[in-house]
């Protein structure tokens, strides 16, 4: 008898053991193995999923985003999940945007930030379209009353990339970097009540939108009908109906639909990630004390926002991967567009950004049209980096 509980008394002994070591290294193995979603439903399902609730969204992102965090020193709801944070940020975007509301404005300190840009000398391309949305981001949007001409000016662009390059290494990042960074941005923010942290604006709002210009420019600055059609945009006060006008009876592509396939076919945010909290293993073998005390497993998943879009269009049209802006006019599969996120946490101004993006764009081919000053091609289309070879360069 006892012998036979002594023989129950092991086997559990062993089971729990088992249990045990073999939970451990697969916890281990598990949050080291991402989950990458590339359909638009995958993605979907990921940002939206209906049984999460948005602080738990806050705190998937959040955690996702501690490097960010750490680099930048970010206080906003893309690194910080309290609900309180999101709702504050939301609405100081958002008021933003509304105070932002006229468009012929904008569009004045756009060409003006052209101007000021263009020092008369050849300068690489992606400083200028760098500079260009800056100071058009900062006039029309973020604080109306400075005037930016300034050399400070890339000076922060070029340090944000940096800093975002450095932070997909584990190593860590000298402290010099970000201070001068925070240094610039204040002597073009200088509203410290407004902007006690300006970077938690900037770099929302500046990082995505330049890339877009960039891409945009790249893509159109050889196409005559395209060209045609930013400029008449530019010259047009009546700027929000230009913008989705079809063009030529429908029959040539809108200025909203050169906007839209710079976004699908390079969206500037090409993966999305979130962190997904999961129970321990070990959690329903241990009483509840001990098991609210393990640490959540943590799965790391990716949007890949990018595939996504690729995809939805690869049984039609022109391949995905050209850049055919005429291929919504034959499929309009709009509801395919991810580059501003999906659910819950999308993009406060997925629907500003693409005419902003337009209305620097139209500036800029506006001025460098070949006459004064030409955009010279490099090797391929960049994106943060890899703008080698591309120039906007002064003529004689
Ligand atoms: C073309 C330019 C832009 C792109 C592609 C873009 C893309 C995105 C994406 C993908 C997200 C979602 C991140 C996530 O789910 O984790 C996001 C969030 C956000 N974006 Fe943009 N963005 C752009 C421009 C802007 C601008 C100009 C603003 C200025 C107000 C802005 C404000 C925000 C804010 C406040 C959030 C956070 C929303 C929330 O927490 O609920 N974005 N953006
Ligand atoms: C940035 O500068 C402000 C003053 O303008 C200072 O209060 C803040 O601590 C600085 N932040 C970092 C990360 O250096
Ligand atoms: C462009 O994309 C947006 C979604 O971001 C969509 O609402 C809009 O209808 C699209 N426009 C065109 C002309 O395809």
């Amino acid at each position: 008898m006892t012998d036979a509980l002594e023989f129950y008394g092991i086997c559990i002994c062993m089971i729990i053991l088992t249990i045990f070591f073999l939970s451990t290294p697969y916890c281990v193995f598990s949050s080291h193995r991402p989950i990458t979603h590339q359909t638009p439903a995958a993605v979907h399902g990921l940002l939206h999923s209906p049984t999460v609730s948005t602080d738990t969204l806050l705190r998937s992102r959040a955690s996702a985003n501690a490097r960010l965090s750490r680099v930048f020193r970010l206080s906003n709801s893309l690194v910080d999940p309290n609900l309180a944070v999101h709702a504050v940020f939301l609405r100081q975007c958002r008021a933003l945007l509304q105070a932002a509301g006229c468009w012929m404005h904008f569009s004045g300190v756009a060409l003006q930030a052209v101007e000021l840009a263009l020092l008369g000398i050849t300068t690489p391309f992606h400083v200028f379209v760098r500079a260009v949305t800056l100071c058009t981001v900062i006039g029309g949007l973020l604080d109306p009353h400075t005037s930016s001409a300034s050399n400070n000016i890339d000076i922060v662009m070029s340090r944000i990339t940096c800093l975002r390059l450095l932070s997909r290494n584990p190593e860590p990042i000298p402290e010099h970097l970000l201070a001068v960074l925070n240094a610039s941005l204040r002597r073009l923010l200088p509203d410290i009540e407004k902007y006690p942290n300006p970077l938690d604006f900037v770099i929302p709002v500046c990082a995505a939108l330049w890339r877009v210009v960039a891409v945009t420019i790249a893509h159109v600055h050889e196409d005559a009908a395209a060209c045609e059609a930013f400029r008449d945009f530019s010259a047009n006060p009546n700027i929000l109906p230009v913008f989705h006008a079809p063009r030529r009876g429908g029959t040539s592509p809108s200025v909203e639909n050169y906007i839209n396939e710079s976004l699908r076919l390079h969206p500037p945010i090409r993966h999305i990630t979130r962190h997904i909290f999961k129970p321990s293993m070990l959690t329903p073998f241990l009483p509840g004390i001990l098991a609210t005390r393990i640490p959540p497993r943590i799965n790391t998943e990716f949007a890949d926002i990018e595939s996504a879009q690729r995809s939805a269009f690869r049984s039609s049209g022109s391949p995905p991967e050209a850049y055919d802006a005429a291929r919504f006019l034959h499929s309009p599969r709009v509801s395919d567009v991810l580059a501003f996120g999906h659910g819950p946490l999308k993009c406060t101004a997925a629907n500003w950004a693409p005419t902003a993006a337009a209305v620097i764009v139209g500036a800029i081919l506006n001025r460098v049209n070949g006459v004064t000053y030409q955009i010279v091609r490099g090797g391929r289309v960049g994106g943060r980096e890899g703008w080698d070879g591309w120039m906007v360069r002064k003529l004689a």
